[in-house]
Order: C-alpha cells, then sequence, then structure tokens
C-alpha cells in the first residue's frame, strides 16, 4: 500500500507545487519509488502544467479530459452510484498524475443530501471526507508514494486531502507572514482527527482509518549568510522545530529553481553551480522524507 502524504498551507507561493514536484521526481529517479501525484489546486494547476504542459490549456479553458476526482465528488452530490474509477495519466519522468479540475472549486459538504437523522448525518459527513481516499483507495497497491498537491485555503476539499494521508508537510518561507500557515495546517490535522472521534463514535468503527500525522515543516527560499541561515529565519527555524517539527534539510533561495520553472522542468535537469546546489538540496530533503514519511 502507498503512503500518502499531503503537501499543505494556507499561504500560498510558499513553495508547496516546487517542492511536491522536486520530492516526487526525487523519489522516481533516485529511489526508484513508484510515484503518483494528485493535484487538487483547482485554481492553478500548477503541477498539473509542470508535468504535463500541454494539459495548461485544458486547464484555463476549464474543458478537462476524462474523469477526476471531481466527478467523483459529483457522484456524492447526486446521489449516484459511487465507483473510484480516474483517469490516471503519465507523465515524461515516469510518474503518474490525477490532474487538477477548476471544478474542484466547487466542493463543498453542504452539496450532500441531508436528513434530519444525526446518524445519517455524520456517515454523509463521512462520505464527503473519505471521498479522496475511496478514490486512491484501489490505485494504491501500484504506488509507494501518493503526493498531493493542494490549495492554499483550508476548506471541505482540503480536509479531504487531509484525511486521506497518512501525513502531511507544509512547505514554508521562512519569513514571519508565511510561517503561519504551519500552525494552522497542523491545526486542520488536528481537527480533522478530532471530527473523526466524534464521527467514529456516532456511525461506528470504520475499517483501515488511520489519524493523520504531521510529518514537517519544509524551508523553501531561505537565505544563507557565510553557510548558516540569515538571524531572522534561524529564529522561526528554531520556532517551528520547537513546535511540531522542521525538517533539517531545506533549500536555498535562488536562480536555478527559478529557470527550471520557467522551462518546466526539474532542477535535476538544470546545469549552473546555482543549480547544482538546489539539486542536492532536494536529493538531501528527499531522503529526508523517506525516513518521516516511510514508505509502507
Ligand atoms: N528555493 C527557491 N528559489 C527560488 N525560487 C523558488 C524557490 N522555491 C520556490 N520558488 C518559486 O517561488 C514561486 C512559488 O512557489 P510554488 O511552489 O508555486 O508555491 P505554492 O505552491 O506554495 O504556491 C514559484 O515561482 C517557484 O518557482
Ligand atoms: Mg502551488
Amino acid at each position: 500500500m502507498a503512503t500518502v502524504v499531503g503537501f499543505i498551507s494556507e499561504k500560498g507561493g510558499v513553495g508547496k507545487t516546487t517542492a511536491c514536484y522536486h520530492i516526487a521526481v526525487g523519489l522516481k529517479w533516485f529511489h526508484d519509488q513508484r510515484v503518483l501525484v494528485v493535484d487538487t489546486d483547482y485554481q492553478r494547476g500548477g503541477i498539473t502544467c509542470r508535468f504535463i504542459p500541454e494539459l495548461l490549456e485544458d486547464f484555463r479553458s476549464g474543458q478537462v479530459t476524462g474523469t477526476t476526482v471531481f466527478d467523483k465528488f459529483q457522484q456524492l452530490y447526486s446521489s449516484s452510484t459511487f465507483s473510484p474509477v480516474v483517469d490516471v495519466r503519465t507523465t515524461e519522468e515516469g510518474i503518474s498524475l490525477l490532474p487538477a479540475d477548476p471544478r474542484l472549486a466547487q466542493v463543498t459538504v453542504e452539496k450532500m443530501p441531508a436528513s434530519n437523522n444525526i446518524r445519517e448525518n455524520n456517515r454523509q459527513l463521512l462520505r464527503h471526507l473519505s471521498l479522496l481516499r475511496d478514490v486512491l483507495e484501489p490505485l494504491s497497491s501500484d504506488y509507494d508514494y501518493i503526493l498531493i498537491d493542494s490549495h492554499p485555503e483550508i476548506s471541505d476539499l482540503l480536509r479531504s486531502v487531509v484525511y486521506a494521508c497518512d501525513y502531511c508537510v507544509s512547505p514554508v518561507k521562512l519569513d514571519l507572514q508565511s510561517t503561519i500557515g504551519v500552525p494552522s495546517a497542523q491545526q486542520a490535522i488536528n481537527e480533522v482527527n478530532e471530527d473523526m472521534e466524534m464521527i467514529i463514535r456516532a456511525v461506528g468503527p470504520v475499517p483501515g482509518y488511520t489519524r493523520t500525522r504531521f510529518a514537517g515543516a519544509i524551508a523553501m527560499m531561505v537565505r544563507e549568510w557565510g553557510g548558516f541561515l540569515i538571524s531572522s529565519m534561524r529564529s522561526q527555524y528554531r520556532r517551528l522545530e520547537a513546535s511540531g517539527g522542521i525538517f533539517e534539510h531545506y533549500v536555498t533561495e535562488g536562480d536555478g529553481l527559478r529557470q527550471a520553472a520557467a522551462q518546466r522542468n526539474s532542477v535535476y535537469n538544470i546545469d549552473g553551480p546555482n543549480a547544482d546546489r538546489q539539486k542536492s538540496q532536494f536529493q538531501a530533503i528527499t531522503k529526508e522524507f523517506m525516513i518521516r514519511c516511510p514508505a509502507s
């Protein structure tokens, strides 16, 4: 069974997509892991377009081809028979992808058929929360890792992402503003875990359910001076270290990743001293990722 890991933060521009993409490619290329990436960012579809640039037009026009995760939510809302089958694409990097769908913006638990029976209402909440997990379940044995990129917002969709995950990580820029994204990610995880305790009390045990764990923040776009984090970032790093954990390895701010993004490529394929540095930083992060979020 695959280990499922979400990349979450309510802050945009902190490096979620960059981290998810490079860890996915790192797991595949340097550790021969079988990887599925799920793009739930309905606004940017950044990782979808990075892997398969041709899908950018589809994404922009809202004309997504094939069966997506959104179609599965739609099955729930219309009370039609649920089948977990979705269209999985294969990327040039050798990774599988469930592409983003702009219609995922419409996901809300309020569309679930309501009843005045508390137990039935809890069952409906559980169906919504567990939808993504239910979609991934039949795919799980084909992969070592399933990585989920997300939209920066704590929504019903994100709750369903958190539920589907064994672990979540939270990419962060070590500045005052975006560091706030980490405790709010931890809070989102705690809330899903606590809601599940209540739901289980109401409807009974849920087979295969396990709590989602926070596996740490990942510092992206870090600045160093003389080989050490600059002091303002060092204090943010220490704070996160004390309050739930942060990866020991981090990525410095620099041109290699910017060039890679502009070319829709990975930094592993970019030449130059800065790219080489970021490449080895991501390789170290990928190794640490496999320890913090072990394959089962
Ligand atoms: N270490 C880095 N150095 C330079 N640019 C970076 C670095 N990490 C990310 N970026 C750039 O920052 C921007 C935001 O990153 P992105 O991964 O899209 O964030 P998010 O998914 O959280 O919105 C992108 O343009 C990305 O290429
Ligand atoms: Mg993103």
